[in-house]
Protein backbone atom coordinates (compact mmCIF):
# COMPACT_ATOMS: atom_id res chain seq x y z
CA UNK A 1 0.00 0.00 0.00
CA UNK A 2 2.52 2.93 0.87
CA UNK A 3 4.54 1.96 -2.29
CA UNK A 4 1.58 2.52 -4.28
CA UNK A 5 0.80 6.32 -2.42
CA UNK A 6 4.18 7.76 -2.01
CA UNK A 7 7.94 7.35 -1.58
CA UNK A 8 7.85 7.64 1.99
CA UNK A 9 8.55 4.45 4.01
CA UNK A 10 7.11 2.69 7.76
CA UNK A 11 10.05 1.49 9.42
CA UNK A 12 8.70 -0.18 12.70
CA UNK A 13 10.90 -1.62 16.12
CA UNK A 14 9.88 -4.44 18.19
CA UNK A 15 10.39 -6.50 21.12
CA UNK A 16 9.91 -7.50 24.82
CA UNK A 17 9.96 -4.80 27.64
CA UNK A 18 13.44 -3.80 28.40
CA UNK A 19 15.16 -4.63 25.06
CA UNK A 20 15.94 -1.20 24.52
CA UNK A 21 13.96 -0.16 21.44
CA UNK A 22 12.86 2.97 22.11
CA UNK A 23 16.58 4.81 22.23
CA UNK A 24 17.13 2.83 18.58
CA UNK A 25 14.30 4.19 16.92
CA UNK A 26 15.23 7.17 17.95
CA UNK A 27 18.48 6.68 16.76
CA UNK A 28 17.12 5.67 13.13
CA UNK A 29 15.00 9.07 13.33
CA UNK A 30 17.89 10.41 13.82
CA UNK A 31 20.28 8.69 11.07
CA UNK A 32 17.79 9.23 7.95
CA UNK A 33 17.75 13.02 9.55
CA UNK A 34 21.69 12.98 8.79
CA UNK A 35 21.03 11.47 5.38
CA UNK A 36 18.75 14.18 4.45
CA UNK A 37 15.06 12.25 5.30
CA UNK A 38 12.39 13.93 7.03
CA UNK A 39 10.99 11.42 9.50
CA UNK A 40 8.43 11.16 12.30
CA UNK A 41 8.93 9.23 15.31
CA UNK A 42 5.37 7.40 16.71
CA UNK A 43 4.77 5.31 19.92
CA UNK A 44 2.04 2.62 20.44
CA UNK A 45 0.09 2.24 22.14
CA UNK A 46 -0.01 6.56 21.47
CA UNK A 47 1.07 9.24 19.55
CA UNK A 48 -1.98 10.99 19.17
CA UNK A 49 -4.21 12.69 21.86
CA UNK A 50 -7.18 9.89 21.91
CA UNK A 51 -4.31 7.48 21.00
CA UNK A 52 -2.52 8.76 24.16
CA UNK A 53 -6.02 8.10 26.46
CA UNK A 54 -6.25 4.93 24.85
CA UNK A 55 -2.63 4.55 26.24
CA UNK A 56 -3.55 5.80 29.58
CA UNK A 57 -6.66 3.18 30.27
CA UNK A 58 -4.41 -0.19 28.61
CA UNK A 59 -1.69 0.83 30.59
CA UNK A 60 -2.74 2.09 34.39
CA UNK A 61 -6.53 0.72 34.45
CA UNK A 62 -7.14 -0.29 38.28
CA UNK A 63 -10.09 -2.74 37.15
CA UNK A 64 -9.21 -6.20 35.08
CA UNK A 65 -9.73 -6.23 31.13
CA UNK A 66 -10.71 -8.60 29.41
CA UNK A 67 -8.04 -9.83 27.40
CA UNK A 68 -10.33 -9.05 24.09
CA UNK A 69 -10.90 -5.79 25.22
CA UNK A 70 -7.26 -5.18 26.06
CA UNK A 71 -6.44 -6.48 22.04
CA UNK A 72 -9.86 -3.94 20.33
CA UNK A 73 -8.07 -1.06 22.34
CA UNK A 74 -4.93 -1.52 20.67
CA UNK A 75 -5.76 -1.96 17.86
CA UNK A 76 -8.32 1.46 18.23
CA UNK A 77 -5.07 3.16 19.41
CA UNK A 78 -3.25 1.86 16.44
CA UNK A 79 -6.25 3.06 13.72
CA UNK A 80 -6.26 6.47 15.27
CA UNK A 81 -2.73 6.91 14.85
CA UNK A 82 -2.72 5.09 11.22
CA UNK A 83 -5.49 7.31 9.86
CA UNK A 84 -4.23 10.91 11.97
CA UNK A 85 -0.56 10.35 11.81
CA UNK A 86 1.09 7.85 9.75
CA UNK A 87 -0.49 7.87 6.62
CA UNK A 88 -0.60 11.61 6.21
CA UNK A 89 2.81 11.52 6.86
CA UNK A 90 3.64 8.93 4.41
CA UNK A 91 1.32 10.14 1.46
CA UNK A 92 3.38 13.44 1.94
CA UNK A 93 6.93 11.55 1.53
CA UNK A 94 8.03 11.90 4.56
CA UNK A 95 9.16 8.69 6.25
CA UNK A 96 7.74 7.26 10.15
CA UNK A 97 9.61 5.48 12.60
CA UNK A 98 7.53 3.61 14.86
CA UNK A 99 7.81 2.20 18.39
CA UNK A 100 5.98 -0.91 18.22
CA UNK A 101 3.07 -1.59 15.78
CA UNK A 102 0.59 -4.31 14.77
CA UNK A 103 3.13 -6.82 15.49
CA UNK A 104 2.97 -5.81 19.52
CA UNK A 105 -0.57 -6.98 19.21
CA UNK A 106 0.05 -10.34 17.65
CA UNK A 107 3.14 -11.03 20.05
CA UNK A 108 1.38 -10.20 23.52
CA UNK A 109 -2.45 -10.20 22.78
CA UNK A 110 -1.29 -13.53 20.72
CA UNK A 111 1.87 -15.22 22.25
CA UNK A 112 1.60 -13.70 26.23
CA UNK A 113 -2.62 -13.74 26.30
CA UNK A 114 -2.62 -16.70 23.95
CA UNK A 115 -5.59 -15.11 21.79
CA UNK A 116 -5.59 -16.88 18.60
CA UNK A 117 -2.93 -14.99 16.40
CA UNK A 118 -5.17 -15.34 13.41
CA UNK A 119 -8.27 -13.07 14.20
CA UNK A 120 -5.82 -10.58 15.45
CA UNK A 121 -4.26 -10.69 12.25
CA UNK A 122 -7.26 -9.76 10.45
CA UNK A 123 -8.11 -7.25 12.63
CA UNK A 124 -4.98 -5.67 12.41
CA UNK A 125 -5.83 -5.44 8.77
CA UNK A 126 -9.00 -3.30 9.71
CA UNK A 127 -7.02 -1.43 12.21
CA UNK A 128 -4.48 -0.94 10.12
CA UNK A 129 -6.30 0.54 7.06
CA UNK A 130 -3.85 -2.93 5.83
CA UNK A 131 -0.43 -0.54 5.92
CA UNK A 132 2.21 -3.21 6.68
CA UNK A 133 5.62 -1.73 7.16
CA UNK A 134 8.34 -2.10 4.89
CA UNK A 135 10.89 -3.00 7.20
CA UNK A 136 10.89 -3.86 11.03
CA UNK A 137 14.12 -4.07 13.84
CA UNK A 138 12.98 -7.33 16.32
CA UNK A 139 15.59 -6.38 18.97
CA UNK A 140 15.86 -9.97 21.11
CA UNK A 141 17.12 -10.27 24.68
CA UNK A 142 16.68 -12.91 27.04
CA UNK A 143 14.18 -12.71 29.62
CA UNK A 144 16.91 -12.40 31.93
CA UNK A 145 18.57 -9.36 30.43
CA UNK A 146 15.32 -7.92 30.36
CA UNK A 147 14.54 -8.22 33.68
CA UNK A 148 17.95 -6.63 34.99
CA UNK A 149 17.28 -3.64 32.59
CA UNK A 150 13.55 -2.96 33.41
CA UNK A 151 12.67 0.07 35.74
CA UNK A 152 11.40 -0.59 39.04
CA UNK A 153 7.91 0.82 38.26
CA UNK A 154 6.36 -1.16 35.94
CA UNK A 155 3.14 -0.77 33.55
CA UNK A 156 0.11 -3.24 34.18
CA UNK A 157 1.46 -5.40 30.79
CA UNK A 158 5.19 -5.29 32.00
CA UNK A 159 3.44 -6.42 35.58
CA UNK A 160 2.72 -9.72 33.82
CA UNK A 161 5.62 -12.15 34.96
CA UNK A 162 8.54 -14.14 33.60
CA UNK A 163 6.31 -16.36 31.51
CA UNK A 164 3.88 -14.11 29.45
CA UNK A 165 6.98 -12.13 29.21
CA UNK A 166 8.58 -15.52 27.36
CA UNK A 167 5.74 -16.61 25.50
CA UNK A 168 5.68 -13.14 23.92
CA UNK A 169 9.53 -13.87 23.16
CA UNK A 170 8.83 -17.31 21.20
CA UNK A 171 5.74 -15.28 19.42
CA UNK A 172 8.25 -12.36 17.71
CA UNK A 173 10.63 -15.34 16.89
CA UNK A 174 7.64 -17.06 14.85
CA UNK A 175 7.08 -13.69 13.49
CA UNK A 176 10.95 -13.81 12.68
CA UNK A 177 10.90 -16.95 10.86
CA UNK A 178 7.66 -16.64 9.18
CA UNK A 179 8.82 -13.33 7.35
CA UNK A 180 12.69 -13.09 7.89
CA UNK A 181 13.37 -10.34 4.80
CA UNK A 182 10.66 -7.89 6.46
CA UNK A 183 11.08 -8.90 10.47
CA UNK A 184 14.75 -8.86 11.05
CA UNK A 185 16.13 -9.92 13.96
CA UNK A 186 18.42 -8.03 15.74
CA UNK A 187 20.64 -9.46 18.89
CA UNK A 188 19.64 -6.76 21.23
CA UNK A 189 22.25 -7.97 23.66
CA UNK A 190 25.14 -6.18 22.33
CA UNK A 191 26.15 -2.93 22.81
CA UNK A 192 23.80 -0.35 22.26
CA UNK A 193 25.81 0.96 19.53
CA UNK A 194 26.36 -2.66 18.02
CA UNK A 195 22.76 -2.31 17.95
CA UNK A 196 22.54 0.89 16.23
CA UNK A 197 25.02 0.08 13.75
CA UNK A 198 23.51 -3.31 12.63
CA UNK A 199 20.33 -1.70 11.99
CA UNK A 200 21.57 1.35 10.25
CA UNK A 201 23.78 -1.61 7.60
CA UNK A 202 20.18 -3.20 6.96
CA UNK A 203 18.02 0.34 6.15
CA UNK A 204 20.99 1.53 4.02
CA UNK A 205 20.71 -1.69 1.85
CA UNK A 206 17.35 -1.80 1.82
CA UNK A 207 16.65 1.46 0.98
CA UNK A 208 19.61 1.95 -1.01
CA UNK A 209 20.84 4.87 0.96
P1 LIG B 1 6.09 0.24 25.60
O1 LIG B 1 6.40 0.83 24.29
O2 LIG B 1 6.98 -0.85 26.07
O3 LIG B 1 6.00 1.39 26.66
P2 LIG B 1 7.15 2.08 27.55
O4 LIG B 1 7.13 3.48 27.03
O5 LIG B 1 6.60 1.93 28.92
O6 LIG B 1 8.44 1.37 27.31
O7 LIG B 1 4.58 -0.28 25.49
C1 LIG B 1 3.75 -0.40 26.62
C2 LIG B 1 3.23 -1.80 26.82
O8 LIG B 1 2.15 -2.07 25.92
C3 LIG B 1 4.26 -2.89 26.61
O9 LIG B 1 4.29 -3.71 27.78
C4 LIG B 1 3.73 -3.70 25.45
C5 LIG B 1 2.26 -3.41 25.45
N1 LIG B 1 1.61 -3.55 24.14
C6 LIG B 1 0.75 -4.62 23.91
O10 LIG B 1 0.54 -5.46 24.80
N2 LIG B 1 0.13 -4.74 22.70
C7 LIG B 1 0.30 -3.83 21.70
O11 LIG B 1 -0.29 -3.96 20.60
C8 LIG B 1 1.19 -2.71 21.95
C9 LIG B 1 1.40 -1.68 20.88
C10 LIG B 1 1.82 -2.61 23.18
Amino acid sequence: MTESISSGKFITVEGIDGCGKTTQAEFIVDGLADAGLSAKLVREPGGDPISESIRKLLLHAEESMSDRAEALLMIASRAQLTDKVILPQIINGSWVVADRYADSTLAYQGGGRGLSVQSLDSINQFGTYTLKPDLTFFIDISIDVANSRMRVERDRIEKEGNEFQQRVREQYLKLHESDPNRFILINGEQSVDNVRKEIWTHIKENFEL
